[in-house]
């Protein structure tokens, strides 16, 4: 089992099984509403599989445009928590089809906050691509158009996912079990 940094991290993911994915994901979206398309990378946590998943678009002949939004909940509990913008698009979405890229779907809050903004500013279309499902945490009805794969119910770290600042630079995803 990989020790990093006294942890010890159980590979769930491995860089090779999200590359084939993710070159699935991409031909997928190619066959989706692709008409001025504006890619928007929800990060932090999205960072890697968006630029991944941008260079397998490439190869499937896509052209997108790339943007950036910062969100974070606050709040806790279940009823009281939002989703606020720390930092916001530059472009305007109106008339785009939109494909929003994030590392985890859970609550799905996060992700509808983001798909009702856009559509409120006038996005044609707004698809979501995310590299990992956790359907047992829904707390909305939220599904996403492209999903890599179904997340045990662990957190989970690594290609961009972060525990406490750490671990976003692992090539894979994986799960802190324990202490070295
Ligand atoms: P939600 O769908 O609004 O609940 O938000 C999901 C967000 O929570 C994801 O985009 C991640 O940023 C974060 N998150 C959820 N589960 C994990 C995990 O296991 N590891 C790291 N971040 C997570
Ligand atoms: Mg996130």
């Amino acid at each position: 089992m990989p020790v990093i940094r006294g942890k010890i991290i159980e590979p769930l993911f491995p860089a090779e099984t999200i590359a084939a994915r993710n070159r699935e994901l991409a031909a997928e979206i190619a066959g989706g509403p692709t008409k001025d398309l504006l890619v928007i990378a929800v990060l932090k946590g999205s960072f890697i599989f968006a630029a991944d998943l941008l260079r397998g678009m490439h190869e499937a002949g896509l052209a997108p445009e790339v943007e950036f939004i910062t969100l974070s909940s606050y709040g806790s509990g279940t009823v009281s928590r939002g989703v606020r913008i720390i930092k916001d698009i530059d472009s305007d979405v109106r008339d785009r089809d939109v494909l929003l890229v994030d590392d985890i779907l859970e609550s799905g809050r996060t992700l509808s906050f983001a798909r009702d903004l856009l559509f409120e500013r006038g996005a044609r279309n707004v698809t979501v691509a995310v590299l990992l499902d956790k359907k047992g945490h829904r707390q909305t009805d939220f599904e996403a158009d492209y999903v890599g794969f179904d997340c045990p119910d662990h957190f989970v770290v690594g290609y961009g996912m972060d525990v406490a600042y750490a671990f976003r630079e692992l090539p894979f995803v994986g799960v802190v079990t324990g202490d070295a």
